[in-house]
């Protein structure tokens, strides 16, 4: 068994975090969401891992390296130009050859471990199978028609009418079947190589699609509001602790946070869970529930929550509650003493403010 992480693609929803950055690398609870891809599939006990990338392939390389920094093994599988899900399957099978495959895709976050999953497909003999989840709202993605013996008779992208209410989640596993599927299939409306596509026709060649229903959480991070969902939902199972040279003075510090080496919080409550980076300094500031501070971040006479802040930024002085907020690497976000009394502004393309 090998296992295959999708990270190439643009990422245009995450726009402007991921102008100079892979979404994948940006962080849920301090930790890339790439990563947490990673290691849950070596704790399956998969460690042949290929990873298709795109345009940001030189960062991903250089935060993963050749994976042994993780226990595993990393070939990285260049993509010339995003075409699709199934099309950067095609372009794999030098690295997969005939061994089943789990494919996971790197922008996913998901409860739990895949080891079942992995286990039950491995000892099958099914051709596929495909993991799914209860949604309130199945027309937004794509959803399975199961038969009576649970199997799959057809997956519709966002329908009308859904037959169910089980979406497609991002993992999916393959036996060599697959290869003939990713080659006959043609570009769909939005010219990509649909997975669901390839998976529908090994239904319609009569090869065996089952389904594994996940119970617990799973986000896509591919917006600003997911990735804050994911980082609150990954925040609330985190063990606590304070590293033993962290600096904490004069401050509240709640049983529910994580304080990472080097980190200082001086005269401020913080407030679980929440995450506070390495080297970080939090000074006569409130932190609120579900927020990670990334590493050798500054945040002075401020109040936020609900946000994520990447690394190396500075929030200072700053009189409003900041929430529900992602704030972007090396940004800087401060009070301004000078007249005229009006905002300053130094924003990239495609950013959102929303000011009161
Ligand atoms: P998507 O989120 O569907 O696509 P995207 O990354 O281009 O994002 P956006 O819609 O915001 O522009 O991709 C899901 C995952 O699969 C993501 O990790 C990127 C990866 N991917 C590839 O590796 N190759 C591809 O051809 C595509 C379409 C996606």
């Amino acid at each position: 068994m090998k296992g295959l992480i999708l990270s190439g693609g643009k990422g245009t929803r995450l726009y402007p975090l991921t102008y100079t950055n892979a979404k994948q690398l940006i962080p849920v609870a301090n930790k890339p969401v790439l990563v947490r891809v990673i290691e849950s599939i070596r704790d399956a006990g998969v460690d042949e891992i290929g990873i298709v990338i795109g345009q940001t392939g030189p960062q991903i390389k250089e935060a993963i390296g050749d994976g042994s920094r993780y226990g595993v093994q990393i070939t990285y599988i260049p993509q010339d130009s995003p075409d699709g899900l199934a099309h950067a399957v095609k372009i794999s099978k030098p690295f997969l050859g005939e061994d089943k495959f789990v494919m996971f895709l790197g922008d996913n976050v998901i409860q739990g471990g895949i080891g079942g999953l992995i286990r039950d497909f491995a000892n099958s003999s099914w051709n596929s199978q495909i993991v799914l989840k209860e949604v309130e709202n199945p027309s937004s993605y794509g959803v399975a028609k199961l038969r009576e013996d649970g199997s799959i008779e057809q997956l519709i992208e966002k329908p009308k009418n859904p037959p169910s209410n089980l979406a497609l989640v991002g993992i999916y596993m393959f036996d060599e079947t697959i290869w003939e599927a990713v080659n006959s299939i043609a570009p769909s409306k939005r010219g990509e190589y649909e997975i669901t596509d390839a998976i529908q026709w090994l239904i319609t060649k009569g090869r065996s699609v089952f389904p594994h229903v996940h119970k617990g959480w799973w986000i896509d991070t591919g917006k600003p509001t997911d990735m804050l969902e994911a980082n609150s939902l990954v925040l609330d199972e985190l063990t606590p602790g304070i590293a033993p040279d962290a600096v904490v003075e004069g401050s509240q510090i709640d049983s529910r946070v994580v304080v990472e080496a080097g980190a200082r919080i001086i005269n401020s409550v913080v407030r679980g869970p929440t995450i506070i980076g390495e080297n970080s300094v939090i000074e006569n500031s409130f932190v609120g529930p579900f927020t990670s501070i990334y590493h050798h971040v500054t945040v002075q006479n401020c109040e936020i929550e609900r946000s994520i802040v990447l690394e190396h930024a500075s929030l200072g002085n700053i009189s409003t509650r900041i929430q529900d907020s992602l704030i972007g690497r090396h940004a800087t976000v401060q009070h301004s003493e000078g007249k005229p009394r009006s905002l300053k502004l130094n924003v990239g393309d495609h950013s959102n403010l929303w000011i009161v």
